[in-house]
């Protein structure tokens, strides 16, 4: 029997990266998965890939319209939730006196307050008991040069969870974040320069980043009954990095 069995995840961002390596290794362990992203055709690979308990909702985390919808589908196929993972976000690298409003608003606009309006609105279809998690980063808890505003951004979501693990005390549900290192995902591809991906590879023990893979199994313990006492955790996966 698989950790997740029955259960219902929703995963915003699940079109590709980590957050697809977790949507499929969910249903490998018995779950049913809504994925979430912006482009149809990477939602239509994606779903491909998992294969089977998978339905994609193309919408923007970060629109209130997109954000309904997505949850008016979940209610109409499957009427509740017990998991959600909070994963779409956005970062470039811009170091202060060169930060704009743009790059503030669009950075505040999807981690902070996209990640806000995905968990209340998924609130009325949680079933009790059920596990909350956000995809923070690493970023927000060091000091890396030209990161500042989406380290920040980022910051938010564990003052978020503490707050609302305590308003949901009643109802059993858990708010975690999970912090992510350097993974190699798409997203990597696209924002590091060859420089940075070394200044990062050499900050970590093991001297190579992690793979999508590695924060499958992370969100699978944080989804899973196995941190039925994990509340309101930042658990770092980044192989060592910002303990050093
Ligand atoms: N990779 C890293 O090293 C790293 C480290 C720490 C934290 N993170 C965080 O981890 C998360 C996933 O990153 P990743 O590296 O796995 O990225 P990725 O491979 O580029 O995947 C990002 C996913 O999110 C979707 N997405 C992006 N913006 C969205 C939006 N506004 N609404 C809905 N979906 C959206 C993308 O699809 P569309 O483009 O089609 O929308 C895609 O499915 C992000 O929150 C990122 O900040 C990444």
């Amino acid at each position: 029997m698989g950790k997740l069995e029955g259960k219902v995840a929703v995963i915003t961002g699940g079109s590709s990266g980590m957050a697809l390596a977790s949507a499929m290794r969910f249903v490998e362990e018995g779950a049913y998965v809504f994925i979430t992203g912006r482009r149809q055709e990477a939602i239509d690979e994606a779903v491909r890939l998992i294969g089977r308990n998978v339905t994609g909702v193309r919408g923007d985390a970060a629109n209130l319209d997109d954000l309904d919808r997505l949850f008016a589908t979940v209610k109409r196929e499957k009427g509740r939730i017990d998991i959600l993972y909070a994963s779409a976000g956005m970062g470039e690298a811009v170091p202060l006196g060169e930060i704009t409003e743009q790059h503030f608003d669009a950075a505040f606009n999807l981690n902070a307050r996209g990640t806000l309006f995905t968990v209340q609105k998924a609130l009325p279809l949680f079933n009790d008991g059920g596990s909350i998690f956000m995809t923070g980063s690493v970023a927000a808890l060091k000091g890396y040069p030209g990161y500042s505003v989406y380290a920040a951004s980022k910051a938010t979501l564990h003052a978020f969870a503490r707050g609302w693990l305590n308003e949901l005390k009643g109802r059993n549900i858990r708010v975690n974040v999970l912090h992510p290192g350097p993974i190699a995902t798409p997203m990597q591809d696209k924002v590091l320069t060859p420089e940075a991906k070394q200044m990062f590879e050499s900050a970590i023990p093991r001297g190579k980043m992690g793979r999508p893979e590695e924060i499958a199994a992370a969100a699978l313990f944080l989804a899973s009954d196995d941190s039925s006492f994990v509340n309101g955790l930042e658990l770092s996966v980044d192989g060592g990095l910002s303990a050093i």
